[in-house]
């Protein structure tokens, strides 16, 4: 009844922090051990990475301390990019702009204030085709009733502002977590897609209030919006795939009075995925899911190198280089050979 191998190409995974100086080496091996080929490496670095020539550094740091891994490089989307810049940029192969709205998270302060004044760069983005990757949320408001728990939902109204705006515009939700965003991004055309974490197609809020490992931006909501990405992951539309957020903070920075957001999983990212897969009834989908949707959406071939995963109970490490990877010491029942 129960598959007892899984075999699939390494995956892509669109949307990873790769980190820095010491960090950098075992995060770029970690999370090729973890099952991906291609990754969407992503800029909030100190300071931002926002120059085509910075991004074009951080690769060759990249691919010096781990060359098997694919790296796509991306933009921080900073008052000082010109559309220049990002000609230079496609030139040099790197296609994707990244938006963190000012103070949502972490290294998100040098981000976005005012959308609107954008416009330009993403009118040269859409005559480029570039992919412009969106960290959904506003940032919290107390005075316009605006938390970490409606941040999403409020942001959804300025993505259809852009959209209409930029028809032609290809864009990422990154990082979805409520039924709201789920909704929005299915009944969009195909310009828009979203990206969803293996952890957040797991936790809601009890998992993250108190336990700060699980803590991470945009927070996980209520069961209803876990259901709603659990839900479309099983329709197997093409607009959801995977990008999983991996995002490593040493334990002494999440276990403190005023924790660092980011959740960890590159080290078992295939295994978390199969895991989940297989307990959502939906384990043939995940091919799909992890390898060919985001491919087909950033118009790249698939990957070639194949991963094996067993079905053999691997209990999670406590942690890794300091950092405590989601589900520590919970036992997964699959396991990459
Ligand atoms: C990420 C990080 O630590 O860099 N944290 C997170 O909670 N996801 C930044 C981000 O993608 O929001
Ligand atoms: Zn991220």
């Amino acid at each position: 009844m129960f598959s007892t191998t899984l075999t699939l190409p390494r995956l892509d995974d669109l949307h990873v922090h790769l980190r820095q100086d010491e960090m950098l080496q075992w995060t770029a091996d970690e999370t090729y051990r973890g099952g991906a080929g291609r990754v969407l490496a992503m800029p909030n670095l100190k300071p931002p990475v926002i120059t085509p020539e910075q991004a074009l550094n951080y690769k060759s740091e990249l691919l010096k301390v781990n060359s098997n891994l694919d790296y796509l490089m991306c933009l921080y989307l900073h008052d000082s990019l010109t559309s220049e810049d990002l000609h230079r940029a496609t030139k040099m192969g790197v296609n994707n702009l990244k938006m963190y709205p000012a103070g949502v998270t972490t290294n998100s302060q040098y981000g976005v204030d005012n959308i609107k004044s954008f416009y330009p760069l993403f009118e040269t983005m859409q005559e480029l085709d570039m992919i412009f990757n969106i960290h959904g949320e506003v940032p919290s408001d107390d005075a316009n009733n605006i938390c970490v728990l409606n941040a999403e939902i409020s942001f959804l109204p300025l993505l259809e502002q852009v959209h209409k705006d930029f028809p032609r515009l290809r864009m990422i939700l990154e990082h979805i977590t409520t039924k709201e965003a789920v909704k929005f991004v299915a009944n969009s055309n195909d310009k828009i897609a979203a990206t969803i974490t293996v952890h957040h197609l797991d936790l809601t809020v009890d998992n993250w209030a108190g336990q700060n490992h699980n803590f991470c931006k945009p927070v996980a909501k209520y069961p209803v919006d876990r259901n709603a990405l659990r839900d479309i992951v099983k329709t197997g539309s093409a607009k959801f795939f995977l990008g999983s957020d991996s995002a490593p903070h040493k334990r002494e920075m999440k276990e403190t009075a005023c924790g660092c957001a980011g959740v960890y999983t590159a080290t078992y990212l295939a295994a978390y995925l199969a895991d989940c897969f297989e307990r959502l009834d939906c384990l043939p989908l995940l091919t799909d899911y992890a390898t060919k949707f985001g491919a087909d959406f950033y118009r790249l071939p698939y990957q070639t190198q194949m991963l094996n995963l067993e079905r053999t109970p691997t209990v999670v490490a406590n942690e890794i280089n300091g950092v405590v990877p989601f589900r520590a010491g919970q036992t997964l029942n699959w396991k990459l050979a």
